[in-house]
């Protein structure tokens, strides 16, 4: 029965692909969204990287049995805010590596969806302060 109703309401979505640019070493937010229900399926896997498992999250819990190892102790959900339909990932600690395509799996009662993130990760941001702190006390010695 449960089943049946997911499949009738699987009618769903081929949106382009969200844009997401983070930081190298900093952290990232990749946003997802589901209709809120009691019970939710979450998985997130990086598509880019042979659909590697990122992070899992169902019976209320996360389930990170299966997590690439290079994901360990880098992500997280928003625990409090999953029963209201959120369903975003954090990954802290970004590496070049993480860079690619991830996918947003989340079934309820109510149906299955699928949605993609491109994540770009960006060069970090305190070479280039650095640089400009060593170029500037530079500047103010040779005066
Ligand atoms: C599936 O995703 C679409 C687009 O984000 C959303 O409008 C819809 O509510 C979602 N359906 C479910 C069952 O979460
Ligand atoms: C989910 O919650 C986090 C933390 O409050 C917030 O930053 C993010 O925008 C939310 N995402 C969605 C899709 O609601």
């Amino acid at each position: 029965m449960f089943f049946d109703s997911g499949l009738l309401l699987t009618i769903c979505c081929s949106v382009a692909d969200s844009e997401v640019s983070c930081v190298s070493m900093e952290s990232c937010i990749l946003p997802c969204s589901f209709q809120d229900d009691t019970e939710v399926i979450i998985h997130w896997n990086q598509v880019t990287a042979g659909d590697s498992p990122v992070h899992s999250f169902y019976y209320n819990k996360d389930q990170l049995a299966h997590q690439d190892q290079r994901f360990r102790g880098r992500t997280s959900l928003f625990k409090d805010q999953i029963s209201g339909g959120n369903a975003s990932l954090q990954l802290t600690g970004l590496q070049v590596q993480d860079q690619g395509r991830y996918k947003c799996y989340t079934g309820t009662n109510r149906g299955r969806n699928e949605s993609f993130i491109n994540l770009k990760v960006d060069g970090e941001k305190h070479t280039e302060h650095h640089l400009s702190v060593f170029l500037s006390s530079a500047f103010i010695n040779i005066q």
